[in-house]
């Protein structure tokens, strides 16, 4: 068995503006596994494109959106020196191993992914050849670097089943040459999905079963991470409710989706478990939970959405970061490519 030192890699796209959803979701992990890991965080400019240019807003907003998830990472609190944040257009890498994988995934395994159903539409014969392709170059992101855990959200779980599948059927068709580089019986790592549990799945302030989404037509369904303190109480204020008291246990959640969610949030924003936020808020009326989250979120949110403030305000900073972050993500991904070309038979 081969062994593979731990690395952390994820992503988000730089498409509109960021909300809770991103943060509880994703960044927050982020953040969190820096401690125990090597981390990679990428702006997933590449992936932004996939889309048609109304959706990621042509490049004026891709650039500044790109410099936004940037804020957004240093803001919550990534440490951009000890570990590397960059945006992929900047790593020819990840282009280069989405080629080989294109080669390598079948079009049966891709036309099963459902987002690329989602996200299609209706009008499939019009969605882009990358939109198809776009699981590829996720698996390309995370094993240009061999990384061997992932934080997502639950949404990215097929995505990632995808990509062990891709990383196994790259190291069987290739055993031979891998064996001979010494490489023994495995090149690429098998990458963990660390997924993020239903607690912090955030949903839409005005339906609780809708996702949190940047493309709901209502701002009010959503806090934004660039939201003051007024916006964020506002619209938790304003959000939907039911007209029972809250619930003295988990089973009288069921049925009951935006009390869920704003228990989930809070119990997420507090770091604590959902039971307890239950416990805390049994009997109680929603105006008493929509004060106490008001004031939560402020306190968590405002101090992250004024640093994102001030790192926008200087461009050129942000834009330095990225190029040092690229700069040692390359560094990390050139020897693995160069391996990856022996060991197919590229010459050079
Ligand atoms: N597809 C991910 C999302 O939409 C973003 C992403 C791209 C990603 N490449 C990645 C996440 C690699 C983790 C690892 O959320």
């Amino acid at each position: 068995m081969s062994t593979f030192t731990p690395r952390v890699f994820s992503g988000v796209q730089p498409t509109g503006n960021l909300h809770l959803g991103n943060y509880l979701g994703a960044i927050k992990r982020f953040v969190e596994m820096q401690d125990s890991h090597e981390c990679i965080y990428c702006v997933v400019d590449l992936h932004a494109i996939t889309q048609d240019r109304s959706v990621w807003g042509g490049p004026k907003e891709l650039a500044r959106s790109t410099r936004e998830v940037t804020a957004a990472y240093l803001a919550a609190g990534i440490d951009a020196g000890k570990h590397i944040v960059f945006n992929q257009s900047q790593v020819a890498a990840h282009g280069e191993l989405a080629w080989i994988f294109n080669c390598v995934a079948r079009v049966g395994w891709l036309n099963r992914m459902t987002q690329f159903k989602e996200k299609a539409g209706k009008n499939r014969e019009n969605a882009s050849v990358g939109l198809y392709a776009y699981p590829n170059l996720m698996a390309a992101d995370i094993l240009a670097y061999k990384a061997t855990h992932v934080p997502v959200g639950e949404d990215q779980k097929q995505h990632l089943e995808l990509t062990r599948d891709i990383a196994q059927k790259f190291n069987i068709d290739f055993a031979d040459s891998i064996a001979e580089a010494g490489f023994g019986d495995a090149f690429f790592p098998l990458p963990e999905p660390l997924i993020v549990g239903p607690a912090t799945r955030v949903m839409s302030l005005r339906d609780g079963q809708a996702k949190m989404s940047k493309s709901e037509p209502s701002d009010l369904s959503r806090i934004n991470l660039t939201d003051d303190a007024d916006t964020i109480a506002k619209k938790i204020r304003k959000a939907k409710t039911d007209p029972d008291a809250l619930p003295d246990s988990k089973e009288g959640l069921a049925g009951r989706p935006e009390a869920a969610n704003l228990l989930g949030i809070y119990a997420a924003l507090a770091e604590a478990g959902i039971e307890d936020v239950i416990v805390q808020f049994a009997g109680q009326q929603f105006s008493k939970l929509k004060q106490d989250l008001a004031d939560l979120a402020v306190e968590k949110l405002s101090p992250i959405a004024g640093e994102m403030q001030r790192l926008m305000a200087d461009p050129g900073h942000i834009d330095a970061v990225l190029k040092d972050g690229s700069s040692r993500a390359r560094a990390i991904a050139a020897p693995i490519m160069e391996d990856v070309r022996r060991i197919i038979g590229f010459i050079g």
